[in-house]
């Protein structure tokens, strides 16, 4: 795919879409990590004299005008870490943005309003895309976390301007795509969350791809069920027993190690005053009670493989990290990737918020700012914001 170093931006309005689905709480941004990972795209843009318009959605206000999903909090953010002034529309389309994007002077950067207040853009409506073209001369797609969506400003805007990848976009898919293309082995996968049909697809790809895969989090649990061991009351979905026991059986076919936690911790209830147990996996859990994080051996078990990984992919909690006394599966998998010498890749979403809570953000190779993207990047399928960039 052609990136925004191929292309002459001098002097043009370019319009770029970014994920600025960020966190808030009160108004104010708990986690800047994406905004800050759009910088070194803005500055390219603005250091060779480009109109920088930026596009984004911020959470899910369905086509609504909704005050508490404005942009405006992200382009303050955005003027702090640039050291410049942004500015900011209240609108993404229409005659008083094309009114502002006139008095723009070359290096200036816009901040619209969260496209999804228009209902066309989660419709992909080619009206709405052609809006958001008629502002530009080019179209950077830079939004790698929103990439798995085919809407206006991701998809549909692309056919109607010159579409390249923003510098973001191309190292999220140069990373992501190297890796599983053409993995450095040993290659472990760490697959966690909660709920087994969320992870279906990407434990089925990555057993194909990986030499070892291991599992943690809530979804371990329909396999232990599957296997015949009580759960308790555990997160359980019993419609998936048959696809539990069909990757135990293709990894064997395979050849793939695929490893369940041996050990859990269990708990009389979900919160950080309930009692706690550990407790071997063929022991059952007593009916009351619930597997709420991976055991210590199981811990042990994991980091062993993750220190003699060459690369490591990971995707998905171990346990329900944000109670303290349920968070040290998550921490201690954490802390091996933290300490291995192998490429280490964290998948976004739940592990991204994971590794940053512990403080071993800095010491992983690469941590995506995609959930849902990189989720679907794992499962080997195409993301619809890239296909429908220009080729080379
Ligand atoms: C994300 O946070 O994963 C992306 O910004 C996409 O958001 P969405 O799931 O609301 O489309």
């Amino acid at each position: 795919k052609k990136s925004v170093r191929d292309v002459e931006v001098s002097g043009k309005v370019v319009f770029v879409r970014v994920d600025f689905n960020v966190p808030l709480e009160d108004g104010k941004i708990t986690d800047d990590t994406r905004i800050r990972a759009t910088i070194p795209t803005i500055e390219y843009l603005t250091e060779r004299g480009a109109k920088v318009l930026l596009a984004s959605h911020l959470g899910r206000p369905k086509g609504e005008v909704v005050d508490s999903m404005r942009l405006t909090p992200a382009a303050e953010r955005l003027s702090e870490l640039l050291g410049k002034p942004v500015a900011k529309t209240d609108e993404s389309i229409g005659d008083a943005v094309k009114a502002k994007i006139a008095e723009l002077k070359d290096g200036d950067v816009l901040v619209l309003e969260n496209v999804r207040f228009h209902k066309g853009e989660e419709k992909n409506d080619s009206e709405l895309a052609k809006e958001f073209a008629s502002l530009a001369d080019l179209f950077v797609n830079d939004a790698f976390g929103a990439a798995h969506r085919a809407h206006a400003s991701t998809e549909g805007i692309a056919h109607h301007l010159p579409a390249v990848s923003g510098l973001l976009m191309e190292k999220e898919l140069d990373v992501l795509g190297k890796a599983l293309s053409n993995p450095e082995r040993p290659f472990t996968a760490i697959v966690g969350g909660s709920k087994v049909k969320d992870k279906i697809d990407v434990i089925d790809n990555l057993l194909n791809i990986a030499d070892n895969v291991l599992i943690g989090g809530g979804l371990a649990y329909t396999f232990f069920k599957a296997q015949g061991y009580e759960i308790g009351q555990s997160l359980l979905d019993d419609s998936k027993f048959d696809v539990a026991l069909g990757f135990i059986e293709k990894a064997k076919k395979l050849g793939k190690n695929f490893h369940l936690p041996v050990d859990i911790v269990i708990s009389d209830d979900f919160s950080a005053t309930a009692n706690t147990k550990i407790i071997n996996v063929e022991e059952g859990i007593p009916a009351d009670w619930e597997g709420i994080d991976i055991g210590p051996k199981t811990r042990e078990i994991y980091a062993d493989i993750i220190a003699k990984s060459k690369l490591v992919v990971w995707n998905g909690p171990m346990g329900v990290f944000e109670i303290e006394p349920f968070s040290h599966g998550t921490r201690a998998v954490g802390e091996a990737c933290a300490a291995t010498e192998g490429y280490t890749i964290i998948g976004g979403g739940d592990s991204a918020a994971a590794t940053e809570k512990f403080g071993l953000a800095e010491k992983m190779n690469h941590i995506s700012t995609g959930g849902g993207a990189s989720l679907e990047f794992m499962e080997g399928k195409a993301l619809p914001g890239v296909v429908a960039l220009n080729d080379k």
